[in-house]
């Protein structure tokens, strides 16, 4: 972990340095959901509804005056929540991201989540270790759900943490079949 590490909620003037970040994650073609170049008009339509909303929010990491990650979650279903991250290729493997994920689940915990949910490429080991590492289990696989700008279409992951494991569950779950 770096010590001058600063993880906060981001702020209007935070726009164009996430925007920076996410091009250059989306750029390298693989992680993410977002295909470079990025849309700067919806880019600028989803950080604004993540800054500013109750249900929402958008967390960044910082070095210095250096973004070097972000998270963006909101509520999906009720009591649901979702969310995507990236973290600057120099800085990964180094904590910012567990950093980032320990805020998301205070962050859906004292909102009164059940669970957190998202998805993810088969291929990101990565990623899939840091959501592991936090408790998240697979939950099943979307089959070439996503087309991708080269026409490819890409499966993807469904992983969950549940945060109530006191509340009754259905007495009509079947067996599990994944
Ligand atoms: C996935 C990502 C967010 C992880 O962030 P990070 O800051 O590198 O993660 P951390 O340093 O906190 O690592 C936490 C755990 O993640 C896993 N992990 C992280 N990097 C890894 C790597 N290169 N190989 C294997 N496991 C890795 C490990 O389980 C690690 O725990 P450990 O330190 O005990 O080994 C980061 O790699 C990233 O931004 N990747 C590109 C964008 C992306 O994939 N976003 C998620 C889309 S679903």
């Amino acid at each position: 972990m770096t010590d001058d590490l600063v993880i906060r909620p981001a702020i209007e003037d935070d726009a164009a340095g996430l925007f920076d970040l996410r091009e250059r994650v989306a750029a390298e073609g693989v992680w993410i959901g977002s295909e470079a170049p990025l849309d700067p008009a919806r880019e600028r339509g989803l950080f604004r509804s993540l800054v500013d909303s109750e249900d929402k929010a958008l967390f960044i990491a910082l070095i210095g005056d250096d973004i070097v990650g972000g998270l963006g979650i909101a509520f999906g279903l009720p009591g649901v929540t979702e969310f995507g991250m990236q973290i600057d290729r120099a800085w990964r493997h180094r904590g910012i991201g567990s950093a980032l994920m320990t805020e998301a689940i205070a962050w859906s915990t004292e909102r009164g989540a059940h669970k957190l949910e998202l998805q993810v490429w088969p291929h990101n080991g990565p990623a899939i270790g840091l959501y592991e590492k936090f408790g998240f289990v697979r939950e099943g696989c979307l089959r070439r759900h996503y087309r991708r700008r080269s026409g490819e279409l890409w499966d993807a992951v469904v992983m969950g943490l549940v945060l109530d494991t006191a509340s009754p569950g259905s007495e009509l779950n079947g067996p599990r079949y994944v």
